[in-house]
């Protein structure tokens, strides 16, 4: 059965492949999307945990990590989900990376180990290797009949010839159909599918380039092919378990894929797919890839996935895990027991931890120097020294909201570029943290529900537990 629902379906996928350029990434959206542009653009400082990330990288490239794991752990806004992303972009197109942050996983509607399941799955690449004959040649004359009545079907011939041989091939409907629509003509240098009856244009025959009437200003010209008409080809995709569940679960079908509500996934199906999945790496038609499942905020977990991934880790197919968390010694969600990062003991010890550093002044100004290109803000060399202040003194998180802040406030008053007023009216019009919590002090009795005096209970339990917040 699965035979032909997932050769039929591949060329869709690697369809859906091109809509977005970063729909490699599986899971993301334009924020992080965006996010993943910005990070291409260049990371700043970060230097061990960066080169700790690149040693990752290549590992995964090799293959020599799978079924581990790694762990960034860092203060809030020291750029763990930033390394991520870069780890995402540097491994390219080829290797399946899916992203999820972990309390995601309790929203879904489906259980918590289906959600897992599936993030899984996402990460793990079939690399299927599929024969195709071709025909590839010069297209010597299209002959297309069209009966009078207007009615039978439309036949006609097409001679093709490479340097060696020339050979004419009856044409049925949809094969003139699919001429017509590439609008190939004598001269063209075209690849006929044999089996999906697809035709690709690969340019104009070098022996034509004087007929100038017949080109556009973009015309590619290529050598007439030689040797025999027909050639075979191997084609490789590589499509997600995930993807292929999805295409054979009768309920959803491939469209799915789009809307990206697959619902919960009969686990039969996935037997089956498995199980076929096995057959062709037996027959070496296909490879397994091992991607990376990135898992954001992980002390969101629970017990539960916590043993889920455990597990999950052990199976020969399983991916890289790789897990961020700005957590410290706390509590296990779901038991009270204590750990490090909130992670048990036992799947800590399959994680090789990054560690990342708070960023000194000199990062913090390059990071709001490519942000401010990447938003296409123009600011002033004062403005930006104030901004830099702001981010060492409160936060780099707040300092890069303000610069969009402030370039409203600039634009308002019709200023080329973002100046020191904007800046500090941003600054004054949006509170970071720090003034926020002052704020609430002396307002506190104005507040409904104030729980001031429980608050500070709380804090100085949380202290105990050691919360880097
Ligand atoms: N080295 C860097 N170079 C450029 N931009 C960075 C760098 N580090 C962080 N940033 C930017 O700073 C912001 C915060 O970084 P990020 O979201 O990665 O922090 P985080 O460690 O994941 O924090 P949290 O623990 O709160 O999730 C992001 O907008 C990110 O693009
Ligand atoms: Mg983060």
């Amino acid at each position: 059965m699965a035979d032909v629902r997932v050769n039929a379906s591949v060329s869709d996928l690697t369809r859906i492949e091109r809509i977005g350029a970063h729909s490699h990434i599986r899971g993301l959206g334009l924020d992080d999307a965006l996010e993943a542009r910005a990070v291409s653009q260049g990371l700043v400082g970060q230097t061990s945990a960066r080169k700790a990330a690149g040693v990752i990288t290549q590992m995964i490239k090799e293959g020599k990590i799978a079924g581990r794991g790694v762990l960034l752990a860092g203060q809030p806004g020291t750029g763990k989900t930033a390394i991520a992303m870069g780890i995402a972009k540097s491994l390219g197109p080829e290797t399946p990376f899916a992203m999820i942050a972990a309390s995601e996983i309790f929203s879904m509607e489906m259980s918590k180990t289906e959600a897992l399941t599936q993030s899984f799955r996402k990460a793990i690449g079939v690399r299927i290797k599929e024969e195709s004959e071709l025909i590839e040649g010069e297209v010597v004359e299209v002959e297309i009949d069209r009966p009078a009545s207007g009615q039978a079907a439309k036949t006609g011939k097409l001679t093709m010839k490479t340097s060696e041989m020339e050979t004419v091939y009856d044409l049925g409907v949809k094969m003139i159909e699919a001429l017509q629509r590439e609008k190939v003509t004598a001269g063209d240098v075209v690849a006929i599918d044999k089996a999906s009856g697809k035709v690709t244009r690969l340019g104009r025959s070098f022996a034509r380039s004087r007929d100038y009437d017949a080109m556009g200003p973009a015309t590619k010209f290529v050598q007439c092919p030689e040797g025999e008409l027909q050639k075979r080809r191997q084609v490789v995709h590589v499509v997600s378990l995930h993807e292929i569940d999805v295409i054979n679960s009768r309920q959803q079908g491939f469209l799915a894929l789009f809307a990206g509500d697959t619902g919960e996934i009969r686990a039969e199906v996935r037997e089956q797919i498995d199980g076929k999945v096995a057959e062709w790496r037996e027959e070496g038609k296909a490879d397994i890839v091992p991607g990376v499942l990135f898992i954001d905020e992980v002390h969101m977990l629970d017990i539960e996935c916590f043993s889920f991934l455990n597990r999950a880790l052990e199976s020969d197919m399983a991916p890289i895990l790789v897990v961020a968390t700005n957590r410290g010694i706390t509590k296990i969600r779901g038991t009270n027991y204590r750990s490090p990062h909130g992670i048990p003991i036992d799947l800590l010890d399959r994680l090789l931890i990054i560690n990342t550093q708070p960023y000194s002044e000199r990062e913090i100004r390059r990071i709001l120097d490519i942000r401010t290109e990447e938003e296409d803000v123009e600011v002033a060399d004062d403005a930006k020294d104030l901004l830099t202040k702001i981010g060492v003194e409160t936060s780099l998180r707040y300092a890069i909201q303000l610069i969009s802040a402030a370039s409203l406030i600039a634009q308002k008053r019709k200023a080329a570029a973002v100046g020191v007023e904007d800046v500090s009216r941003a600054y004054t019009l949006f509170l970071d943290v720090q003034r926020s919590v002052q704020y609430l002090q002396e307002y506190a009795q104005e507040y409904m529900y104030n729980e001031a005096e429980a608050a500070e209970e709380e804090e100085e339990e949380e202290e105990e537990e050691g919360m880097q917040q």
